[in-house]
């Protein structure tokens, strides 16, 4: 049996997709546009490995998806695939429309309708694991308490109300149709192979190129963070154990607003890595213009997920962040493919 994962050339996709094999020897079939975003040098490691099988294509395609599915016979779907990134989603909320609600909507067919034909003992097993976020819930005052399961959906962004509209499809594909799926709503992650357009490895690139550290307004929105593999070990664990059709909030209980956060990042290069001339890298962070309809604040409520199922997160903010600005600095090579591509020219044009 096979798992496929869509979306397994991305940051949080390829993070999966590596830690499975450390987990697991079953076969994964990793489906991935290659868009900016997609970067195949995330899974280079696992070249020479027989149970990973890397193919190029659109979650929307369903004749490619539908013969993936059998050729495989694939027991469960982890459906990463989106576009990701608010900013872009602000400069153009098509490619989001087509991939996150369209191409799930391809997606969800092909799955029912392979699934609709399997044996009833494949058939019972069969999962559709939906990876969301926690933008979906809209944005939190201070005093409010975290997201939980049951807070009702208010999208702001272009990015974030396709996201909602994707869950709700993957909803109502279980009400309707009775598919076998299970949905997560995660929180900010940060790790390893973060495309560097997101927050915390763009600053920590700009920094070690001397570049501006842009904070969008006055710095003081809260993001709730969680490091990429927790965010890995939560799927597996809903995919393990998770009951059907329900939703699992997933965080770490860190927030920090986006000051504190790159302020700590810089506190932890100086040390690391300190400038020759001496000077801080706190000195690079620069006010830019606020980001329209900036959510203030997400937090999550992850009790269900910790209570129902026993996950629990392994690191903290400040283990996990100095392990990827130690994976930055020791990546070089993946550092310099990724910035010299299309990254490069889009931010050029965002901050000239
Ligand atoms: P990412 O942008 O790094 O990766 C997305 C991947 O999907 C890319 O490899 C891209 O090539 C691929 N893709 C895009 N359109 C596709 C299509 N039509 N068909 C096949 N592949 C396609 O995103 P990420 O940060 O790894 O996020 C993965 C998932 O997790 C997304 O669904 C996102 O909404 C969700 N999520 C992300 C975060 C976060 O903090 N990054 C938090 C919670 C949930
Ligand atoms: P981001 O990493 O884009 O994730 P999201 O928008 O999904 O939360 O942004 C995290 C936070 O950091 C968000 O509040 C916007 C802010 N931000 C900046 O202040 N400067 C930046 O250059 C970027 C990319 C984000």
């Amino acid at each position: 049996m096979t798992i496929l994962v869509t979306g397994a050339a991305g940051f949080i996709g390829s993070n999966f997709v590596l830690d499975w094999f450390v987990q697991s020897k079953e076969d994964i079939v990793s489906l991935d546009l290659l868009t900016y975003a997609g970067n195949l040098e995330n899974l280079s490691s696992l070249n020479a490995n027989p149970h990973h099988h890397f193919i190029k294509g659109n979650i929307g395609d369903r004749e490619l998806v539908s013969q993936l599915l059998q050729k495989h016979q694939v027991r469960a779907v982890v459906n990463f695939a989106a576009e990701s990134h608010v900013d872009r989603s602000i400069h153009g909320p098509g490619d989001f429309i087509e991939t996150n609600i369209v191409g799930t909507y391809h997606l969800l067919e092909s799955v029912r309708s392979y699934w609709s034909d399997i044996d009833e003992q494949h058939k019972k097993d069969f999962r559709f694991l939906h990876v969301s976020t926690d933008e979906v819930y809209g944005s939190l005052n201070k005093t409010d308490p975290a997201f939980s399961e049951t807070n009702p959906y208010e999208p702001n962004s272009p990015y974030s109300a396709s996201k909602a509209a994707s869950d709700h499809l993957v909803r109502a594909w279980h009400h309707t149709y009775g598919l076998p799926v299970l949905t997560t709503n995660c929180s900010n992650n940060y790790g390893p192979y973060h495309f560097p357009e997101k927050l915390i490895p763009l600053c920590i690139l700009n920094a070690l190129n001397g570049k501006p550290l842009p904070i969008y307004g006055d710095g003081q929105q809260v993001r709730d963070w969680l490091y990429v593999k927790d965010h890995c070990s939560a799927i597996r664990r809903v995919l393990d154990k998770g009951q059907l059709g329900e939703t699992y909030n997933v965080g770490g209980w860190n927030e920090k607003a986006n000051l504190e956060v790159v302020k700590i990042l810089c506190s932890i290069l100086d040390e690391l890595k300190p400038k020759s001339d001496g000077t801080k890298y706190e000195s690079q962070i620069t006010y830019v213009k606020d980001r329209p309809g900036h959510d203030r604040r997400y937090a999550i409520d992850a009790t269900k997920l910790e209570k129902e199922l026993g996950w629990k997160p392994e690191e903290t903010f400040e283990t996990g962040i100095r392990k990827t600005i130690e994976w930055y600095l020791a990546n070089e090579t993946w550092v310099n493919h990724v910035v010299s591509g299309d990254y490069k020219n889009w931010v050029q044009k965002q901050y000239a």
